[in-house]
């Protein structure tokens, strides 16, 4: 979506749910959905809608790790952390995704290839460590290598 009509957004989303109960995180959500992010515009814009303070909107933000300040990378990895996978190696895969990539948890690489989050399970239990990718494209029994592969294919085709 284009930056200059981010701000409008913002508003609309704000007018649309400030009346809701506990508006605040649909409105986040919302304002992540439509933007990919919750950009810095749009605390005093909440806060001034919801009678809160700036430092308390942003406080929220901080806090739920899910809302990103900055804008995600081309493509989005969720290392599953969970129970199951976390049996079947995903830590030494999350540190490989990690160490390959430069980046943590919450973080996108320096060309903004790549943005790394964790997932807290995607349905594969049994053929963990699995990785979802970009919210559509599920990856099982990963180990270094074809992580390594799914980055540099990913990589090529852009
Ligand atoms: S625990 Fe990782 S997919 Fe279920």
């Amino acid at each position: 979506m284009a930056e200059a009509s981010g701000i409008e957004t913002i508003k609309a989303v704000v007018e649309a749910k400030k009346s809701l109960p506990g508006a605040l995180l649909p409105i986040l959500h919302d304002i992540q959905d439509a933007l990919g992010h919750v950009p810095s515009e749009a605390v005093p814009v909440i806060a001034a809608a919801l009678n809160l303070s700036r430092a308390e909107v942003h406080g929220v933000i901080s806090y739920y790790h899910h809302f990103r300040q900055h804008p995600a990378g081309h493509h989005v990895l969720r290392v599953c952390r969970a129970e199951a996978c976390q049996s079947l190696g995903s830590e030494a895969l999350a540190d490989h995704a990690k160490a390959t990539l430069g980046c943590d948890f919450h973080e996108t690489t320096a060309d903004g290839s790549f943005t790394l989050e964790p997932a807290y399970c995607l349905g594969q239990c049994a053929c963990g460590p699995a990785m979802l990718i970009d919210d559509s494209e599920v990856h099982a029994r990963l180990t270094p290598e074809k992580f390594d592969a799914i980055v540099a294919a990913k990589r090529g085709a852009e």
